[in-house]
């Protein structure tokens, strides 16, 4: 398929010191731009929860139903932050399936990811229609402006946000907060904000000690993890109109438009993706 998938490329400033949480990530969704560091890492999540790579595969999916609810209700210009290195199911190759018009901006703070999405658009993309950035999300003026400046976004018309597993990066609950609280002020009506986030909410026992043993060891890498309840996560969405289901395990989240096995894998016991995810509107 090209560069993009050389294991070997490495982009100026990576830290290969620790292991990372898109690399991780991309691991566990069995992609090659992760290096032995982040292996080990996902190797040893593995061993501690063993559903890992069903979990991640479980959130992938809901990303692209979500992706699909919102291209169906008009949306046509994505902002994806903390979009990850690419892999199945990227957001504009899920979106323009449904609409080919669909505009994406990709942004994510990790260079690999960033480089790695760069050649697959540079191969695959449509300058037009799609970008990707170097940015962090708590940086939110900068990465809003930014994003705008590509030419892609209309910040007029509605807009789907995506932060897809992302704000289980960002253990500060006041940050997190007031973070994605600007996002919904700059969004213009009729946006969708689309969320995921890491939860161990209600689950049982013996699964909540195998994720803390996975927070303590994400304290090792470069990316610390947190989980949220199912209150905190929902408080992200603010005054927004929750779309039906509201806020649920991932596989529980329009489980019918499913198009992979892993929802499935899980339909009789949701919370074991451990990740809530939901969708709503901005009147
Ligand atoms: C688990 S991956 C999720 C990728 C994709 N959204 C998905 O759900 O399939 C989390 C991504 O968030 C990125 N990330 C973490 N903290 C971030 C921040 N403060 N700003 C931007 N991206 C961040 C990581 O680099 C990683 O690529």
């Amino acid at each position: 398929m090209g560069e993009w998938t050389d294991p070997k490329f490495v982009p100026k400033d990576i830290d290969l010191e620790r292991p990372n949480a898109a690399r991780v990530y991309d691991y566990l969704l069995g992609g090659t731009a992760n290096w032995a560091i982040d292996r080990q890492f996902g190797e040893l999540a593995i061993a501690k929860v063993p559903m890992a790579r069903t979990m991640a595969r479980t959130n992938r999916d809901f990303l692209g139903r979500a992706v699909r609810h919102c291209v169906r209700q008009g949306i046509t210009q994505f902002l994806d932050i903390g979009s990850g290195v690419p892999t199945v199911g990227n957001v504009h190759e899920v979106a323009e399936k449904l609409d080919p018009r669909t505009r994406c901006v990709y942004v994510d703070n990790e260079p690999v990811a960033v480089a790695h999405s760069e050649m697959l658009l540079d191969s695959y993309g449509d300058p037009e229609r799609h970008a990707v950035l170097r940015g962090d999300l708590l940086d939110v003026r900068r990465t809003w402006s930014r994003a705008v400046d590509t030419g892609l976004l209309d910040p007029d018309r509605p807009v789907g946000l995506l932060m897809v597993a992302v704000l289980h990066f960002v253990p500060d609950d006041e940050q997190a907060g007031n973070a994605v609280a600007r996002y919904r002020d700059l969004l213009p009506s009729g946006s969708y904000l689309v969320l995921s986030h890491a939860s161990d909410d209600g689950v049982p026992a013996e699964q909540q000690s195998q994720l803390e043993l996975v927070v303590e060891q994400y304290k090792r890498s470069s990316t610390p993890v947190c989980l949220r309840t199912h209150r905190g996560c929902t408080s992200f969405f603010g005054d927004f109109d929750l779309v039906d289901p509201g806020v649920t395990w991932v596989p529980e989240w329009r489980p019918d438009e499913a198009e992979s096995q892993a929802p499935a894998l899980l339909a009789d016991n949701p919370s074991a993706a451990c990740v809530l995810g939901g969708v709503a509107l901005k009147e």
